[in-house]
């Protein structure tokens, strides 16, 4: 039983086992890690992990691999050969009565992952972490999420571009930017790449792209990052209306695909889905003061007035009373950045909404119709303090040729949060970055 080189077609993984690929008394070949360990002296009960899952294993005394089995360490890698069996006490409901068992890569008995499972440990060995079967069914499911964004986007005529990471100006607000020093002049890491994606649909008509984006959020809440990562798309010729159903069917898209195709995963994370199961197109639209309301009705002390701002607390009061994603819709302008369009019926509102998701967890999706005259918005430049000379290239845009346009921004993490009713947002990245962590 030789390590194979390169890719083998050699050996099994263990979810073909616990999916009763292999018939009991046959004999199949893995490689993985030890999961967990413990002898009697005479026989050894060891789980083994793959990336496909876990499975028990057993080693006897008689066993000529007995001394391998006897002291092989947590999370050495192994390579083994064992027998079907069905066990209804074993986890999974399969064992593989070891018939040969090699150690490849003796662990270190030091591994610290034992005792010590505070939040900030496992952070702290966050590359070793990463190996939990929690951690494992958060990315599967990540991955299902990135997979679904992607096949909805290409399937619906929209070209994926890139936008550049270093920029010279606010997208979202100057209080959330990363400032740096780009030989000599000032640059910012980009918290968007929504002007540059508006510049795109000039070419393309539809564009999409998800790549990470950067604040300097000073507040620690569970649902933001310093760096998160960002489908946004923009689209010629829509207006609010067309991008909310954009926003509806995508949303719709990515649940869909990961009810499919991560069932043992969300089992993995106790997730109920029945939730889940409940989030289909159309959702309903909440007028920003309707939402103001049923957080005033909810909860008196908040005492949200017409021009609040609705921040996690508020969201979370909101969100609370809602079984299906919902948009809030109609923000103030104050409320909301300087290029959402107002609207014509009421120009003190935009034509701008959030994209909620329920069970208490918030905002989404933030999007809406941009303003498409020069000089329209050249006036909300000056109303929201900002420097017209900043962004000049992003006014030539309705300078040459304007078009109705909308777009918006998920937050791919947000709505992995979600998905995996995750407490904290942290936990949706392999190696996350807050305000106070920036290790490993
Ligand atoms: O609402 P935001 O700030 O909107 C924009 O950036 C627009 N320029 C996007 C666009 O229209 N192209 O951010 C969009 C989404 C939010 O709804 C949220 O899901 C996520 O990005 N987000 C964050 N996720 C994690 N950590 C943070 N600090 C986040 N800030 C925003
Ligand atoms: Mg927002």
């Amino acid at each position: 039983m030789e390590q194979q080189q390169g890719v083998s077609q050699d050996f099994q993984d263990i979810g073909s086992v616990l999916s009763g690929g292999h018939a009991e008394g046959s004999v199949v070949r893995l490689r993985g890690w030890v999961h967990r360990w413990r002898s009697s002296g005479k026989v050894v009960f060891m789980t083994i992990r793959d990336p496909s899952g876990v499975i028990q294993v057993v080693a006897r005394a008689t066993d000529p691999f007995w001394k391998a089995a006897e002291s092989v360490t947590r999370e050495s890698s192994v390579i083994l050969e064992g027998k079907v069996r069905k066990d209804e006490r074993a986890p999974g409901g399969y064992e593989l009565a070891l018939t040969a068992f090699k150690v490849h890569g003796l662990a270190d008995p030091a591994f610290p992952i034992a005792k010590d499972l505070s939040i900030r440990h496992l952070l702290n060995v966050r590359h070793l972490w990463l190996r939990s079967r929690k951690m494992n069914a958060v990315l599967k499911v990540r991955h299902s999420v990135f997979g679904a964004i992607h096949e909805y986007f290409r399937k619906n005529g929209f070209y994926e571009s890139t936008g550049p990471m270093f920029v010279t100006a606010a997208c979202e607000g100057g209080s959330t930017l990363f400032k740096l020093n780009y030989f000599g002049k000032t640059a910012y890491l980009s918290q968007s790449a929504q002007f540059y994606n508006e510049a795109l649909i000039f070419t393309l008509g539809k564009q999409y792209l998800i790549a990470p984006s950067f604040r300097a959020e000073k507040s620690k809440t569970p649902r933001h990052l310093t760096e998160f990562w960002h489908a946004e798309c923009e689209v010629a010729w829509c207006d609010f209306e067309g991008i909310m159903k954009v926003e509806e069917d995508l949303i719709t898209h990515i649940v869909r695909k990961v009810l499919e195709e991560r069932k043992e995963e969300l089992k993995t994370l106790k997730r109920d889905t029945a939730p889940l199961e409940n989030v289909v197109a159309p959702f309903p639209r909440i007028p920003y003061e309707r939402a103001i309301d049923l957080i005033n009705e909810r909860n008196a002390k908040m005492a949200l007035t017409y021009e609040s701002d609705l921040g996690a607390d508020e969201e979370f009061v909101l969100a609370s009373q809602f079984d299906k994603p919902f948009l809030v819709t109609g923000y103030p302008v104050k409320l909301k950045a300087f290029y959402h369009k107002p609207d014509p019926a009421r120009p003190t509102h935009t034509l701008a909404g959030d994209l909620l998701a329920p069970e208490g967890y918030g905002e989404i999706i933030g999007g809406g119709q941009r303003i498409e005259d020069t000089a329209q918005l050249q006036e909300q430049m000056k109303l929201f303090d900002l420097n017209p000379k900043d962004y000049e290239w992003y006014t030539d845009l309705r300078r040459y040729g304007t078009v109705p346009h909308s777009g918006f921004g998920l937050g791919v993490d947000r709505v992995v949060r979600w998905i995996c009713k995750l407490k904290h947002i942290r936990d949706t990245m392999p190696f996350p970055r807050t305000m106070t962590r920036v290790y490993p």
